[in-house]
């Protein structure tokens, strides 16, 4: 089999990305297209079609939510396992969702402003750029462990909101870095905290790299939030609060990590409970 042409143009090269199915080729994809956009070799954006889904490998098996099993045993090597596992999972997707906003909202289409600037590019590059590199981090820590991801199961929640949002920017910015994203701030902190706990000091060190970059991803999807809801002529506090209750299922669960979210510039005036009580979690 002749070997896929090298693509020249932004979108192509994130359309290969989220066409590629095994996870290591994925993230090494990744790696590639943001290293030859920032050395200038790929300097177009044109124009792809996005899968409605992202190719994935075979193995891990995907699961609903309430089918995958409870975790037991804290403290042991299975659990660290299960923990690494999940959040490798969670970067494998977070890899597809960033080139999917490069693939997808190409200037002048589906209400994207035509000048949308150079630099938003430059954020999801980097952003999918990140997300391969955690991906790997975590698959070599899991290596270690002696296992690999794919010998569990994963959810297969997380490219739903992707797809709830894929006809409209504003709506992806407001539920991807700004929710999803910004919850693993509220929870990675802890995260970090057990691993230090049982002495594993390598995957704690991993997080901690995983959570300095996705203050950054946070950032990014707040600006552009902002630049496009100033585009649109929309408050972004509301624009955000009503995005949120049309296209994310569930509450928002507290505590929320002010200090990082504040890092991101994602201030606590658009989380905040008051006055419509809609974050509360009721669980
Ligand atoms: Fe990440
Ligand atoms: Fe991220």
């Amino acid at each position: 089999m002749t070997p896929a042409p090298i693509p020249t143009a932004l979108a192509a090269a994130a359309a290969a990305v989220l066409n590629t199915a095994d996870a290591r080729a994925k993230a090494a994809a990744s790696r590639a297209a943001a290293a030859r956009w920032r050395a200038g070799e790929i300097a177009a954006i044109g124009a792809a079609k996005a899968p409605d889904r992202p190719a994935r490998p075979a193995r891990p098996e995907l699961k609903l939510p309430r089918e995958m099993p409870k975790r037991r045993g804290a403290g042991t090597r299975e659990s660290r396992i299960a923990l690494l596992h999940a959040v490798a999972h969670i970067e494998l997707n977070a890899i597809d969702l960033a080139w999917d906003i490069v693939a997808r909202f190409a200037p002048g289409t589906l209400d994207v402003p035509p000048d949308l600037p150079r630099n938003f590019f430059d954020d999801w590059v980097r952003v999918g750029d990140d997300e391969a590199k955690h991906f790997l981090l975590l698959a070599e820590r899991l290596a270690v462990l002696g296992a690999a991801y794919g010998d569990l199961a994963a959810h297969d929640g997380l490219w739903q909101a992707a797809h709830e949002t894929r006809h409209d920017l504003l709506a992806r910015l407001a539920i991807v870095p700004l929710v999803l994203e910004a919850r693993g701030l509220d929870v990675t902190p802890a995260m970090i905290a057990r691993f230090e706990r049982l002495g594993d000091m390598e995957s704690a060190a991993v997080l901690r790299v995983i959570y300095a970059d996705e203050i950054g991803h946070v950032a990014a999807g707040r600006r552009w939030f902002e630049w496009l809801c100033g585009r649109r002529g929309a408050a972004p506090v509301e624009t955000w609060r009503a995005l949120v209750r049309k296209h994310f299922r569930g509450p928002l669960k507290p505590p929320f990590n002010d200090e990082a979210r504040a890092k991101a510039g994602f201030s606590i005036a658009y989380y905040s409970a008051a006055p419509e009580a809609a974050w509360t979690n009721t669980d």
